[in-house]
């Protein structure tokens, strides 16, 4: 049997430009899928926020994604998840896919030494962090390490430069490196400055993040409800692929969208020209 919301685009949004990292994955795991990408810019950071307030911004660019018609919803964002991610799975017939810190992975790589968490301090103080560490401490000693302020910084100087040379120097500082055998990435916009953490921390470690994860997690979803749009199949996919992306921010449009698209070259993606838009959802 046909089904015919199959056809509807994938929504996925941020708070800006940190849920680019898992769009790309998401593209490259399935690039015959039509996408609306939200960066939420007007009300970043979320990280810093209190949760009830980051609560009604996810639900606000939910509904305003649902409302231009998808088939799925995948919230970019660990802090945002951490906030809503049960009121949206309520809300919404269609799947919803949420991002954690991806610490399973990280504990099953069965090595010796402490995992630290980078996330917003939102997403380490939340319930969902600490259900997740209480699973897997008795595994791995788990630190949380709250980065108040990296994501602001991203998202002005987006991959590189002095600012985050600077505050990465200071985040790991007086930290002891020699202890740590894995960094986990809690946060979207991190995996867009993955490089120059390793380069802050100064020795060979493992970086890791969940945006391969959720990408696979969300074509297993799609594909048991058939939902997929599936012409191609990503790992036959040549190189750069063409991507169907409509663009929406809510504020600073042309600058972010040029961002995201270069953000998404950078990974062999291309996106046509026309899709920028710029949306208030005040
Ligand atoms: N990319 C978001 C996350 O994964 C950043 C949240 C923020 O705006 O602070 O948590």
């Amino acid at each position: 049997m046909i089904n015919h919301s199959a056809k509807l685009p994938i929504g996925v949004f941020d708070s800006g430009v940190g849920g680019i990292s898992v769009l790309a994955e998401i593209i490259k795991a399935l690039p015959s899928e039509e996408f609306i990408y939200f960066a939420d810019t007007l009300n970043s950071p979320y990280g810093v926020k209190p949760e009830n307030a980051i609560r009604s911004l996810a639900i606000k660019a939910a509904d305003f994604l649902s409302n231009l018609g998808i088939k799925s919803l995948v919230v970019a964002c660990n802090t945002a998840t951490s906030a809503a991610i049960s009121e949206l799975r309520e809300m919404y017939n269609f799947p919803v896919i949420g991002m954690e810190p991806a610490i399973k992975p990280a504990v099953g790589l069965g090595l010796k030494g402490k995992i630290l968490v980078m996330a917003t301090p939102l997403t380490l103080k939340s319930k969902k962090f600490k259900e997740l560490v209480y699973n897997y401490k008795h595994l791995s000693e788990i630190v949380p390490l709250p980065c108040a302020g990296l994501v602001e910084i991203i998202e002005r100087c987006n991959t590189n430069g002095r600012e985050i040379e600077e505050y990465l120097f200071n985040l790991f500082c007086p930290i002891n490196k020699e202890k740590i055998s894995t960094i986990v990435l809690g946060c979207t916009h991190y995996v867009l400055v993955k490089q120059e953490i390793i380069k802050a921390v100064g020795k060979s470690i493992n970086v890791i993040d969940g945006n391969y994860g959720t990408a696979r997690h969300l074509k297993s979803v799609l594909q048991n409800e058939r939902l997929l749009n599936n012409v191609i199949d990503g790992s036959d996919t040549l190189m750069p692929i063409k991507a169907n992306v409509r663009f929406y921010v809510s504020e600073n449009e042309k600058e972010v969208i040029m961002t995201c698209k270069r953000l998404l070259q950078n990974e062999g993606i291309n996106c046509e020209e026309k899709n920028l838009n710029y949306v208030n959802t005040q």
